[in-house]
């Protein structure tokens, strides 16, 4: 360990970190000492991100606008990072998006958009990086799903399914590379207070909050500090699993 910097010299990528979840991830690697690699959909918005963070945790920052749901993309945003870093210890899959429907009104393009993203985006992005990770030291894959994904929400076949397949996703990586140096997991969040939730109607966000036994939404730090123990040298032994950050709400499942 470093110290109170146990990343330091150590890179981190975390999709869809210009905001919410993504953005305290990123903060909370950089906080113990990683650069880190911000990827967006939009090249000022990742820059301005990366810039912040860098000035505020002192390492380095930069921002790469990437379609995590473009293979181009993700082959030209691993090219950037093997340039700018030679290297690559953490990759977290947390881009996604919603596009809510009922499924007799699920439009094919709201499936596709949702699917491709959420799912096909981790995909992508794992495998664009996997030359890098295999030779890193640690190697971590951090996968963010979704209690949806556990429970089935009405409304959300298309996210329910992308966020249960990305279970299955994150069990596959850990077994085809469990001897090859990566360990990846994935995180279940519940019902966190971000842009993504704020956008749901009110009575939607108060059925939500409702499911909570612990009786509070949770917040971005919430799902931050438990993807940077899975980066961590105390997770050393933990691959394959599916962790509940949620507050109890899919306790029994
Ligand atoms: N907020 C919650 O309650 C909650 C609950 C469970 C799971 N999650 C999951 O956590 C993750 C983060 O959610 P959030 O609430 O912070 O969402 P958010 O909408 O606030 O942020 C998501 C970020 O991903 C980016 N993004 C979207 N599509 C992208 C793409 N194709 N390529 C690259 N970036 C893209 C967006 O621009 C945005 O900055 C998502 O995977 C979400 O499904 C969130």
């Amino acid at each position: 360990m470093n110290g109170d910097k146990p990343f330091k010299d150590q890179v981190g990528l975390v999709t869809g970190s210009a905001r919410g979840i993504g953005r305290a991830i990123a903060e909370d690697l950089a906080d113990w000492g990683a650069n880190v690699v911000i990827v967006d959909m939009d090249q000022a918005a990742c820059e301005q991100t990366a810039q912040e963070i860098a000035n505020k945790y002192g390492v380095k920052g930069i921002g790469v606008a990437c379609n995590v749901a473009k293979k181009e993309d993700a082959s030209a945003c691993a090219d950037k990072v093997k340039a700018e870093f030679g290297t690559l210890n953490f990759l977290v899959n947390n881009a996604g998006v919603i596009r809510d429907n009922l499924m007799l009104r699920m439009k094919e393009e709201e499936w596709d958009m949702v699917s491709d993203v959420n799912l096909k985006g981790p995909f992508l992005m794992t495998q664009a990086f996997l030359r890098l990770l295999i030779k890193a030291e640690p190697s971590r894959v951090v996968n963010i799903s979704s209690v949806s994904g556990l429970l089935g929400q009405v409304g959300q076949a298309n996210y329910s399914s992308s966020k249960s397949g990305l279970l299955g996703l994150t069990k596959v990586i850990a077994r085809e590379f469990a001897t090859k140096n990566i360990l990846c997991n994935a995180i279940c969040p519940g019902f966190v207070q971000t842009d993504m939730t704020g956008s749901l109607t009110d009575d939607v966000q108060e059925q939500l909050k409702k499911m909570i036994p612990i009786g509070r939404p949770g917040q971005v730090k919430d799902i931050s500090r438990v993807v940077r123990f899975l980066c961590s040298e105390d997770a050393g032994y933990i691959t394959g699993n599916i962790i509940r950050v949620d507050g109890g709400t899919a306790t029994g499942i």
